[in-house]
């Protein structure tokens, strides 16, 4: 069963600031992510209660508005509570994120959109901190449809004064379930998951109930990982229509996939063909699949050419490849993956999350026994994976200390 996106569940916790009083989530995974946008909406003053896969976040009428820098180094999305603080509070003081090992991502387009709608920012000390009297809605043009940017302007225009309208807006299914979830609490939004989207700002929200949809990305990985090793897997959950350009990518390779009542099945029992891709912004070929494909095409018959669009430096899982006995190449933001007949187990080093777990797929397709070294960045945002890989039949060992502690230090039950 795939489990809840991270990258749903977290702009919807941080959304729920929007509204005084409980909101509910349903299908929340239970990763190192999700428990560090607990202790932001702590931060800020929430009471959070997380018991199984259900979270219940109550906010009080009045919240502090910093996001400090101890849990935004930690998690770039800690960022997402920026629009709601701004809109209830007036003001939001949030560390800037700084680099990390996928590039440089700044928070410019969120700054320059929230601005013309009527918030001032400087720089205090590492911190981004920002004023308003009151917002007001705009027309907003991104010049990159980014996701964070979109959901910032997204919820923060929920409680402006008159109408927002978001050209050239992220268009992913995450973007279309906070429109959902923010409709649910009252906002009137329409367009998302098209590039305009319009809010008509209102006087204030009420909280909500929503269940957190199936992650796009942990199913692209785990049918990479069976297909790494020549096997097949029915990735309960699933949604064919999200993974439109990856299905067909694998197809491309060799692969087949059909859309069963309950979710996708993906098998391959040859080595695959090579096959070239380059990311895009939804609903291209995701970034978050690019270092999972490029492990499976590491024993692909021929030469794969990979081009990353979205972030400057997405490939620090390259170099570890190697170790295993990959023949792959970065010129600039290509990556040239010449295709050997099979790969050898080694230890290696995860340096973010999806080059982490596409170590751990390349581990899977190897000869001989492989260790993943700072498996943590895998932690962030894959729910149970070694329990999910000995279901598909892998012998995999996690440290003790690894997944066991992606349970809540400070675990309150219900
Ligand atoms: C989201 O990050 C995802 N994170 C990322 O997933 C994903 O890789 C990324 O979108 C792209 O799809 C979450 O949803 C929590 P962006 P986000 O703003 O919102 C540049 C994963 O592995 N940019 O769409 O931060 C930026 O540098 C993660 O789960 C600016 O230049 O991404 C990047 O090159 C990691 N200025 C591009 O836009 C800005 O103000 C896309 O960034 C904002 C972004």
């Amino acid at each position: 069963m795939v489990s809840g996106a991270k990258n749903s569940a977290l702009k919807l916790m941080a959304a729920s600031l929007l509204a005084e009083g409980r909101t509910v989530l349903a299908n929340v995974p239970r990763i190192a992510d999700v428990f560090t946008m607990t202790d932001v909406l702590r931060h800020v003053g929430a009471s959070v209660d997380f018991l199984g896969d259900v979270m219940a976040i109550e906010v009080p009428g009045q919240l502090n508005s910093e996001a400090p820098y101890e849990l935004v180094h930690r998690m770039r999305a800690s960022v997402n509570v920026l629009g709601p603080l701004l809109a209830r509070q007036g003001h939001a003081r949030v560390a800037m994120p700084g680099g990390c090992n996928i590039g440089s991502r700044p928070l410019d387009l969120h700054e320059e959109a929230l601005g013309r709608m009527g918030a001032s920012f400087h720089f205090d000390h590492g911190y981004l901190e920002g004023v308003t009297s009151g917002l007001t809605g705009r027309r907003i043009v991104l010049e990159f449809p980014s996701r964070g940017a979109t959901e910032n302007v997204l919820t923060a225009a929920t409680l402006a004064r008159g109408r927002t309208v978001i050209d050239n807006a992220a268009r992913e299914p995450d973007i279309v379930d906070l429109a959902r979830f923010l409709c649910q609490m009252g906002a009137q939004v329409s367009g998302a998951g098209t590039s305009t989207i319009e809010i008509e700002g209102v006087e204030a929200m009420t909280p909500a109930t929503y269940r957190v949809p199936s992650d796009p990305i942990e199913a692209g990985s785990l049918a990479l990982a069976a297909l790494a090793t020549r096997g097949e897997v029915e990735l309960l959950g699933a949604r064919a229509a999200e993974l439109d350009v990856f299905l067909s990518k694998l197809a491309a390779s060799g692969a087949r996939w059909r859309s069963t009542v309950a979710g996708v099945e993906v098998g391959i029992d040859h080595r695959p063909n090579a096959v070239d891709f380059a990311t895009l912004p939804y609903p291209g070929f995701p970034t978050d699949l690019q270092a999972q494909m490029i492990a499976y095409l590491c024993t692909a018959d021929g030469t794969s050419i990979v081009t990353e669009n979205v972030f400057e430096s997405r490939f620090a899982h390259v170099a570890e490849l190697g170790r295993m006995g990959a023949d792959v190449r970065v010129e600039g933001h290509q990556a040239v993956v010449r295709g050997v007949p099979r790969l050898e187990g080694a230890p290696v080093t995860a340096h973010d999350l999806r080059g982490g777990v596409a170590l751990v797929i390349a581990a899977l397709g190897a000869e001989g026994d492989s260790v993943v070294h700072d498996i943590h960045h895998v932690e962030r945002g894959y729910e149970d994976l070694p329990d999910k890989l000995r279901r598909l039949g892998a012998e995999v060992e996690a440290e003790v200390e690894a997944w066991s502690d992606a349970v809540d230090p400070s675990f309150d039950p219900l």
